[in-house]
């Protein structure tokens, strides 16, 4: 039994999407005790922007006249991959930034799935695997809100985790959490 933990938070000690999956994860370990844990960062080390293009290029280029770029953006998204590929669990702390998704949680999937094993209609090697979704948000979208339906991070996670890489998904929604952080929101 292994667990992948992908934190994605740019907030560092102040996260709340980290400190869900703190308690994920040490729920997690009580019931697995021992097993191994990989954890990427990518809010405190993020993936390089220009790295999916220089993957996806590759496909246009025989593999002899593939540049020094396009080697290491491949090289990359194996690494990434196989990561995910090796866990039995995984867990994705993924807040709501500026309506959307994070730019480091989507140069991550974009670079995964330009891996030939993840790419769509492909093998789904995590298909069935259980995974949690963490995610947080400042304000709240939910129906009869004035904002109902601004959060476009959550419909386009659960179709990736969910119906793309066909993993078994619980998603846990925390609102609401600039209350008293932000004056906008008292
Ligand atoms: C740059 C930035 C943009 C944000 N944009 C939104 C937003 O569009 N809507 C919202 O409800 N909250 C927004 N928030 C608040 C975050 O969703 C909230 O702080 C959440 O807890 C972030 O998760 P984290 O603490 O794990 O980073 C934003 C926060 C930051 C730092």
């Amino acid at each position: 039994m292994s667990l992948f933990r992908l934190d994605i938070s740019i907030l560092g000690a102040r996260s709340s999407t980290s400190a869900l999956a703190d308690l994920a994860e040490q729920e997690w370990r009580a019931a697995a005790p021992g097993a191994p844990v990989v954890r990427r960062h990518l809010g405190e080390a993020p993936l390089p922007a220009t790295a999916w293009a220089a993957a996806v290029g590759t496909r246009f280029v025989p593999p002899e006249r593939h540049t020094p770029e396009q080697r290491e953006a491949v090289a990359l998204a194996a690494a990434l991959t196989d990561e995910l590929v090796a866990a039995d669990a995984m867990i994705f702390a993924a807040p709501l930034y500026n309506f959307g998704v994070s730019q480091h949680l989507k140069t991550w999937v974009d670079l995964v799935l330009t891996d030939p094993r993840m790419a769509p209609g492909g093998q789904k090697p995590l298909a069935g695997r259980p995974a949690v979704l963490l995610t947080a948000r400042g304000g709240a979208y939910g129906p009869g809100t004035p904002r109902d339906g601004w959060d476009h991070a959550l419909g386009w996670m659960r179709r990736i985790f969910g119906d793309v890489w066909e993993l078994d998904l619980t998603v846990v929604e925390r609102e609401l959490t600039l209350v008293g952080v932000d004056p906008a929101l008292p």
